[in-house]
């Protein structure tokens, strides 16, 4: 975990407000959902998964609950939905969300404990034009942070209709290659099949190319749907590559599933954005059935490759005035500041060190003008206003500074 500090703040508030505005561009509202969720909620959509099974930070709390960090956002913000209501409202619920995550996975760059995701959900309805929807909605957020050249991988993942059999076949194809694999991946074999397509260890490498790919066995409504997603993605001038190998590692997945990458990146690098459909999911959670669709990006990645991009984001100083006085006038400064304040940000310095010093401050802070008092200018309320960028300095009355700083 880290702390993101003002300077580099001012990158995250440019990829929020980006988030922000192309979420509302597509007609998407924006919730916030607690970062505890009752352990079972999470454990039960997705008990084989990393994120869960071996990354989930779980905890009794003093009532003897047992309780999550929530390793993602689409299982509390489905229950919400539920819970709020939202889902006698107008369908779908179109919802994003942006806050942290957490998960216990082993740190490195990009690769955090607590990461921020910008979290897009469209529930309630099933149609595969919504896959296509949140497509470009995470392509139009990257576009407009500056990320523009990408890659995205699309494949789609059947449902509860055609998985099984797929399933079947993908088993029957790998067991004569049992022995050969590594550890996970034969335990995987019985467990969770479709997880041996995302294996990235090498000796399990060669045995991929041969497997049968589930897009070549859906069910006739995941085709229809399969179909109907590459042409609305198509139109929308997205470019993508069909990866038959890409399953996602969450596992409450149907039908399609993305994720976005650098142009550039090579080998095994994280995606920047990530998600997929998830029609079982609202069951497994123990409500009625309902479809969504959605994507989470990365903001810490993200605004990581901004900066590396040269994205020049000038953070503004903390205060445009800064008022000081010289001694032990810290009524009088406050109210200066006050007045400063109706129309400039304001910062007092009430330390008690030098004039000198505290001009030397007001500078590194960045101020465009400072305020000076000194006691005999108290007395008859007026100030030295003196212009940083240039070194003038005139006096003024209280009163008139508002007029002065407009
Ligand atoms: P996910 O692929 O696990 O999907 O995460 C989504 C994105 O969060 C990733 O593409 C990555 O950018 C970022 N991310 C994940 N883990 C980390 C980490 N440890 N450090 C930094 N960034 C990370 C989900 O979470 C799904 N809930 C997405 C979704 C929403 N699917 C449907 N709706």
């Amino acid at each position: 975990m880290r702390d993101i500090l003002p300077r580099e703040r001012a990158i995250w508030r440019v990829a929020e407000k980006a988030a922000a505005e192309v979420a509302r561009s597509f007609g998407y509202e924006e919730m916030v959902t607690p970062v505890i969720e009752h352990a079972d909620l999470i454990e039960r959509v997705g008990e084989d998964t990393d994120a869960v099974a071996k990354e989930l930070y779980r905890f009794d709390d003093r009532g003897g609950r047992n309780l999550a960090l929530r390793p993602e956002a689409t299982a509390g913000v489905v229950r919400a939905y539920f819970e709020g209501g939202l889902s006698q409202g107008p369908q779908p619920s179109r919802l994003y969300l942006i806050g942290p995550m957490f998960r216990y996975d082993r740190p490195q760059k990009g690769r955090y404990r607590q990461f921020f995701q910008f979290n897009v959900e469209a529930i309630g309805v099933g149609s595969a034009a919504l896959d296509a929807e949140v497509i470009e909605l995470a392509a139009g957020w990257l576009h407009g942070v500056g990320l523009g050249e990408l890659r995205m991988e699309l494949n789609s993942i059947g449902d509860a209709k055609c998985r099984p059999a797929y399933l079947e076949r993908l088993q029957a194809y790998y067991r004569p290659f049992k022995s050969q694999l590594h550890g996970d991946c034969q335990l995987r074999l019985e467990s969770n099949p479709l997880r041996l397509l995302d294996c990235k260890v090498a000796q399990c490498q060669p045995f991929k190319t041969g497997a049968p790919r589930i897009t070549d066995h859906l069910c006739e409504e995941c085709s229809a749907a399969w179909a109907e997603v590459q042409v609305l993605v198509d139109a929308a001038g997205i470019e993508y590559q069909l990866n038959p190998h890409l399953v996602r590692g969450l596992d409450y997945y149907t039908r399609t599933v993305f994720e976005f990458y650098r142009a550039s990146a090579t080998g095994q690098q994280d995606a920047l954005a990530s998600g997929g459909r998830y029609d079982g999911l609202a069951e497994a959670e123990g409500w009625p059935p309902t479809p969504g669709v959605g994507f989470a990006g990365g903001l810490d990645r993200v605004t990581e490759l901004m900066a590396a991009s040269g994205e020049e984001v000038i953070a503004p100083p903390p205060a445009d005035v800064v008022v000081l006085a010289d001694g032990d006038l810290d009524v009088a400064a406050a109210d200066v500041a006050r007045i400063c304040r109706t129309v400039r940000s304001v910062a007092v310095d009430y330390d008690r060190k030098s004039l000198r010093a505290k001009m030397r401050s007001a500078n590194k802070l960045g101020a465009r003008w400072v305020v000076l008092i000194g006691a005999k200018d108290a007395e008859r309320r007026i100030a030295q206003l003196r212009v940083m960028a240039s070194g003038e300095q005139v006096e003024v009355a209280w009163v008139d500074l508002p007029a002065q700083l407009a």
